[in-house]
């Protein structure tokens, strides 16, 4: 079971967008070669949803040319605020520094859907890396972190009981937000190169058949996912494109560990092969720029973005303006070369914790446990052979050494199953603390076969 899989192919073309707000849905912006009705994934609160006027204000502003006069603008004055100035030092020893315009920005409310220049320069980077989009007919609502974006979209989907799709096991933070629905989550299996689609089909296709409720949606993290490190390639993501258009499915494309993707070549995403607008993309800039910074951005068609920009208005109204206009001075600064190189940077540095984490695995626990190699990311999925279960390891045996590791029935559907899984995270223990902690890890294991 220790194989690497192969990671897919891109070739995107750099197309630079203008545009940045979302405009009015209207029936001549189709996307080919099939129009979606968006109104079967809407559930009663999002039908309920009107724009803000006072919102809808401050996205006009935005586009105001100088000079104009601002009189029904009910914004505090950013004279009056204690900042001067704002100064970053990167870890490269350089300073950026806000301008004057930029520190106003930073310090004020903004439009819901973001930053217009940062908006701007997060379509170049999605025409880069998943081919020229059309942003006539798509948008991009910059979230706090991709959690944001994605608790919004199943907050606009799903009705109580709905069905839902997703990998068998998955990101507890998605696991949570459709339980909040009472959904129905339909679990898929995977394997070494992600979910099984055979298996996709045929729950879908069997369902059909026995007229129960279908799922609308289905939700993934396609690139060395969270928990098993494992990336779905480009030939299985395009059955499951088909199987969702066939099925009239919306795909959430949860994927804040794509540059974080050890091959040397970047995925190809669902957004890149999506044809009839029915993917939404979550990106994040929590892995590779700052967790703390909160930034994320959603990406998709803008009947179902706009939904998303008027809960935005009436929830936290707009991610941080401050960490907005950083990143947008950041991104600017460095440009696309800058970016590129610090991508690279990043993915060298998680790689190698990675290869000492299979160093210390293949020494300590050959024999004891299995597990794939991560094609990217920070987590390695091990499955314990011998036990069928887990929890006991690691919520006791294991904290009794200090070891902290996350048992698998917490990743699982259904976390009350018994699960012989252990995800163990490589980004940020020393190379020591993984070499002890892992043998610390094998000895709890024999311990605990032998008390079983
Ligand atoms: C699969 C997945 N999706 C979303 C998130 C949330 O990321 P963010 O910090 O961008 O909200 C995480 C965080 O660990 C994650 O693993």
């Amino acid at each position: 079971m220790s194989q690497s899989q192969v990671c897919p192919i891109l070739d995107g073309s750099l197309a630079i967008a203008k545009e940045c707000s979302i405009p009015e849905y209207s029936p001549a912006m189709k996307l080919q070669p099939k129009q979606i009705d968006y109104t079967y994934f809407f559930n009663d609160t999002t039908a309920k949803r009107k724009p803000s006027e006072l919102r809808e204000l401050s996205r006009l502003v935005d586009q105001l040319p100088p000079g104009s006069i601002k009189l029904g603008v009910g914004v505090p004055n950013v004279h009056t605020f204690p900042f001067k100035g704002f100064d970053v030092e990167l870890a490269s020893g350089e300073v950026i520094k806000l301008n004057e315009g930029e520190l106003a920005a930073a310090l004020q409310y903004l439009p819901s859907i973001g930053y217009t220049p940062l908006i701007n320069k997060l379509k170049e980077i999605q025409d880069q890396y998943h081919g020229a989009q059309n942003w006539k007919v798509k948008s991009i609502m910059v979230s706090s972190g991709a959690q944001e974006g994605l608790s919004k979209a199943v907050d606009m989907c799903m009705r109580c009981g709905d069905a839902v799709i997703m990998p068998d096991p998955t990101y507890t933070g998605a696991i949570d937000l459709f339980r909040l629905h009472d959904a129905e989550i339909i679990g898929i299996k995977q394997d070494s190169q992600g979910v099984l689609v055979k298996e996709m089909e045929k729950v879908l296709a069997s369902r059909k058949k026995k007229n129960q409720l279908m799922p609308k949606v289905i939700y993934l993290n396609p690139t060395a996912c969270n928990p098993c490190g494992t990336t779905i390639p480009t030939n299985r993501k395009r059955e499951i494109y088909r199987l969702a258009c066939e099925y009239n499915l919306l795909i959430l494309e949860d994927d804040p560990y794509y540059y974080l993707s050890f091959e040397n070549v970047h995925p190809t995403s669902f957004m890149s092969m999506d044809t009839e607008g029915r993917v939404l993309r979550f990106d994040s800039l929590s892995k590779i720029m700052s967790s703390g910074l909160r930034v994320g951005f959603v990406t998709g068609h803008n009947r179902l973005l706009r939904q998303m920009e008027l809960h935005m208005q009436t929830s936290s109204m707009h991610t941080s303006s401050l960490s907005q206009v950083l990143v947008h001075k950041l991104l600017s600064h460095w440009d696309n070369e800058g970016l590129v190189s610090h991508f690279l940077r990043v993915k060298k540095f998680y790689k190698q914790k990675r290869d000492h984490m299979l160093l210390a695995v293949k020494k300590h626990l050959s024999g004891l446990a299995e597990w794939y190699v991560p094609c990217g990311g920070m987590f390695l999925w091990l499955k314990v052979i011998g036990l069928k279960d887990t929890r006991c390891l690691v919520t006791a045996r294991c904290l009794e050494k200090n070891v902290i590791l996350a048992p698998g029935y917490a990743l699982a559907i259904d976390p009350k199953k018994p699960s012989p899984y252990i995800r163990v995270s490589f980004s940020i223990a020393s190379h020591e603390d993984v070499d002890r902690g892992i043998s610390l890890l094998a000895e709890a294991i024999r311990e605990e076969i032998q008390a079983v």
